[in-house]
């Protein structure tokens, strides 16, 4: 099978890597990539959102099958696009289309999505112009803090957790009457604070059957012990510890089940990955989130437990039959430690030497925001490198991608060295 990978992450590179190690095939190529993911296969100069160009080498190389890493041109409708070409829906393409990118593309989709099909998540009420004083009296009649959210895709922006009502009318205002997320914020959705600990789970689903991949938790803040500005992850390990048997039973019976059901009754084709961002409350588990993608640093830890080949998998997906494919995690832990140009998640310089990556002998080195140039590998992102480790355990997991983060050198470099600890 001739496969191309969408997208040119840390996640992408961890799909190069378990796609290039299935029998099942041929050529692999990924658009655009990184310094990394030539390793894997051939890397194709092409933007995610560039469907037409996309098609074209997909006719031209005879793919067989897209995966899609990122969430945007399923949002856009690359699913969509592929299906609506005579020459191009032959090819399958992993990912769902634009109907059910919505569960990610629309905070008020999802949400409404979830009360339909009574899927445990905080309670909420959507606004927008038409509705703004109403929703501002709303505000009053909430327990503090309150959740905002941006209905549409804003970067992981999007969301704003207010502790006083003041703070809460003035974000409301902003985000409705002017436009604080652009077009995102038309339509807020206004959300009971859930107080637990989060985690997420990931689903790969045929639209009919799925297979419950590894749960894995990320890290968001940049600074140790959770502090500091959000970004895109620092880190992530699987298993959860704290998501034991039973609390993973109710999720599949709670969460998993009912959602894929729900697109099943609601008549939304859906052919890819669910990722549910989770918040376990005192044992019960609420969803915070859909994404129609699977995570970034979770891909990297999740896709090295899985023993099965993917490849098959996706066949599956593809096939409908995903119900008759083999699946068999590893009971091993893995731990990601992202390495990070200094400055990020604001302003960051690019363009620095990478050196010491052949040191790295026991993890996995997932490349993310890095480049060629000339015989340099040199960054080219905020997140540049994600390191992961699988050993038996969590604290040698822990530690051996913790100390493999600090053999890699460039300028400015940062990285967290507190990733995973507070679970043991
Ligand atoms: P989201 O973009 O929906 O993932 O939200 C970003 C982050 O905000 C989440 O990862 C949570 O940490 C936090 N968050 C979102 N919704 C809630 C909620 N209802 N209660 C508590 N925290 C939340
Ligand atoms: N690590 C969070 C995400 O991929 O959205």
């Amino acid at each position: 099978m001739n496969i191309l990978i969408i997208g040119s992450g840390g996640r992408e590179s961890a799909f190069a890597y378990k796609i290039s190690q299935s029998p099942k095939l041929d050529k692999l190529y990924i658009a655009p990539g990184n310094a990394g993911t030539h390793q894997y296969g051939e890397n194709v100069d092409l933007k995610v959102n560039d469907f037409e160009g996309i098609g074209a080498f997909a006719v031209q190389q005879q793919i067989d099958m897209v995966l899609v890493g990122p969430e945007e041109p399923l949002v856009k409708g690359i699913h969509d696009y592929f299906l609506s070409q005579e020459h191009l829906k032959g090819i399958a393409v992993i990912g769902p289309q634009q109907e059910g990118a919505q569960l990610e593309g629309s905070k008020d989709f999802s949400k409404e999505f979830m009360e339909r099909h009574q899927i445990p998540t905080a309670a909420f009420k959507s606004f927008d112009k038409s509705n703004l004083e109403e929703g501002l009296a709303y505000l009053d009649t909430q327990n503090l803090p309150i959740v905002l959210k941006a209905d549409g895709l804003a970067q992981g922006k999007g969301v704003l957790i207010l502790e006083s009502y003041e703070e809460a009318k003035s974000e409301l205002k902003a985000m409705i009457s002017d436009a604080k997320f652009g077009e995102a914020s038309q339509v807020v959705v206004v959300e009971e604070f859930l107080k637990g600990i989060e985690l997420s789970v990931f689903v790969l689903t045929d639209g009919e059957n799925y297979k419950v991949l590894p749960s894995a938790k990320d890290y968001k803040r940049i600074g140790e012990g959770d502090t500091g500005l959000n970004t895109g992850g620092m880190g992530s390990v699987s298993p959860v510890p704290f998501a034991d048997q039973s609390f993973l039973d109710k999720v599949e019976e709670r969460i998993i089940k009912p959602t894929v059901d729900g697109l099943k009754k609601d008549n939304i084709p859906y052919k890819g990955f669910i990722f549910i961002g989770l918040m376990n409350v005192d044992g019960e588990p609420f969803v915070i989130e859909y994404n129609v993608r699977m995570g970034d640093p979770e891909t990297e830890s999740v896709l090295v437990r899985i023993e099965s080949d993917l490849v098959d998998l996706l066949e599956g997906v593809a096939q409908g039959n995903l119900i008759d494919r083999s699946y068999t995690v590893s009971s091993k832990t893995a731990a990601t430690v992202m390495i990070v140009s200094g400055g990020y998640p604001g302003k960051y310089e690019v363009g620095k030497v990478i050196s010491n990556m052949e040191n790295v002998k026991e993890s996995i080195v997932f490349h993310a925001g890095t480049k060629q140039d000339g015989a340099d590998v040199v960054t080219a992102g905020g997140r540049v490198l994600a390191v992961t480790a699988l050993e038996d355990d969590l604290f040698s997991a822990l530690q051996q991608a913790t100390a493999d983060a600090g053999r890699i050198f460039f300028q400015g470099k940062y990285f967290r060295t507190d990733i995973g600890f507070d679970l043991i």
